[in-house]
């Protein structure tokens, strides 16, 4: 498969047959060593069983990048303000790890989620209203984003009103690449100089809300550092909104591709939830996981690995793999639910899975009831994939509808 070595795999050309080129990995490599020139290698792992052994074994697979080598986690770490964004739980493993990660698990548990279904209905209510009246609207940034980013920014007690802000930032750090860099090091310094400023303003006055617990919480004696709390947030807010409001975005550019579901949906409301695991495994917006880091000489799937090399697991190929779902080329939103890997596997499991489902649920209820004759308002070839490395979904969704 030596063409795949030359691919970009963040290009639209590549996410327009992503699906046709992880069968073809999968066949002929699941565990495949990637080296466009100039670029370090990166293995990707594209097989079901073999994306699952990566992420239960994050003894072997690692994301904490010290357990390689000092000096390497130092560079990664960089500067001040990017070392303020990144000490958080997706990039620590074991007890560090458990350690972060159970002072907001509470907070995420299926009833402390249900306690918002009311006002994220509302929240999706509200932004259609505004779009209404046109019966047109392009649903990526008119619904998905301003959705998921208000959600989350609720939850946490952040501003909502300067989520403009947090998009840009947001979206700079999740693309990385391609980009001036003393742009991006700008981004990171002002996304953590307003993140410390709201803390500060939390210890000094405490709200009901997130934010304010976090600041306040002292976990075994030892309060959180101002990184640790830093970067919770900072990644609570990007987990929390890129990946639900791409999500949607895929959601909803399926039920346009497939007329016959988005009718059967609309009169069986009731297969929401089931609908919305099959559109998690069809086309997820977490298409690969973080990368990891080879913490001892191996062999995965017949390969050879070796410490400090860098491996990528596919999600998104995993999902469709038949060795975890029969027809898996086929979107089935009444099929028995396939198990799939979109919140991921193990340690690092999406922390947000119970709250990305209600998301989904509502903001499709919502737009399918709102919005009768739902089609797509550009030629299809139009479409085009955000430029991000690990998510996917689609840059813009122009669609109309019918107004009385
Ligand atoms: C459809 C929406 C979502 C998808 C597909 C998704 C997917 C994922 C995946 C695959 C991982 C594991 C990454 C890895 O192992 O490299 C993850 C982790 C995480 N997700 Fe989500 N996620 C979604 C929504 C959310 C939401 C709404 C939140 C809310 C805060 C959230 C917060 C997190 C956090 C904090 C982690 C890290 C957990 C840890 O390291 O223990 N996610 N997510």
């Amino acid at each position: 498969m030596a063409y795949e070595r030359t691919l970009d795999w963040n290009s639209d050309a590549f996410r327009g047959e992503a699906y046709r080129h992880y069968a073809a990995l999968r066949q002929a490599s699941p565990v495949f060593l990637s080296q466009p020139e100039g670029q370090v290698p990166i293995w990707y792992v594209t097989g079901a069983r073999e994306v699952e052994e990566v992420l239960l074994d994050s003894d072997r697979f690692a994301r904490d990048p010290s357990r390689i080598d000092a000096q390497f986690a130092a560079m990664l770490g960089g500067e001040q303000s990017i070392a303020f964004l990144n000490d958080h739980m997706l990039n620590r493993d074991g007890e560090s790890h458990r350690r972060l990660r159970r002072l907001v698990n509470k907070a995420f548990t299926l009833k402390a989620v249900n306690a918002m279904r009311p006002r994220i209905e509302q929240i999706a209510e509200t932004l259609l209203d505004a779009a209404g009246p046109s019966g047109r609207m392009d649903v990526v940034s008119q619904y998905a984003f301003p959705f998921s980013i208000i959600v989350i920014a609720e939850l946490l007690g952040v501003p909502a009103q300067d989520r403009d802000d947090f998009r840009r930032w947001s979206h700079m750090i999740v693309q990385q690449v391609g980009q001036d860099l003393s742009e991006l090091q700008r981004c990171y310094s002002e996304f953590a100089a307003y993140m410390l400023a709201l803390i500060d303003q939390r210890r000094a006055q405490p709200a009901d809300d997130m934010i304010s617990a976090l600041a306040q919480v002292e976990e075994e004696g030892r309060m959180l550092s101002r990184s640790e709390l830093c970067s919770m947030i900072a990644l609570l807010i990007i987990a929390g909104h890129e990946t639900s409001a791409s999500m949607i975005g895929n959601a909803v550019h399926m039920l346009l591709q497939h007329p016959a579901t988005l009718a059967r949906l609309r009169d069986e409301p009731a297969l929401m939830p089931n609908a919305v695991e099959e559109f998690l495994r069809y086309d997820s917006s977490v298409e690969r996981a973080m990368v990891r880091f080879v913490t001892q000489d191996t062999t995965l799937a017949g390969q050879r690995l070796q410490r400090g090399q860098l491996l990528i697991a596919v999600v998104g190929s995993a999902n469709r793999d038949e060795a975890l779902c029969a027809n898996p080329g086929t979107l089935d939103i009444a099929r028995p639910v396939c198990p799939h890997m979109s919140f991921g596997k193990g340690i690092h499991y999406c922390l947000g899975a119970s709250l990305a489902r209600q998301e989904l649920e509502i903001a499709l209820n919502t737009l399918l009831r709102r919005c009768p004759g739902l089609q797509l308002a550009v030629d299809p070839g139009a479409i085009r994939w955000r430029y991000v490395p690990n998510f996917r979904g689609p840059d813009a969704l122009v669609v109309n509808w019918s107004v009385d």
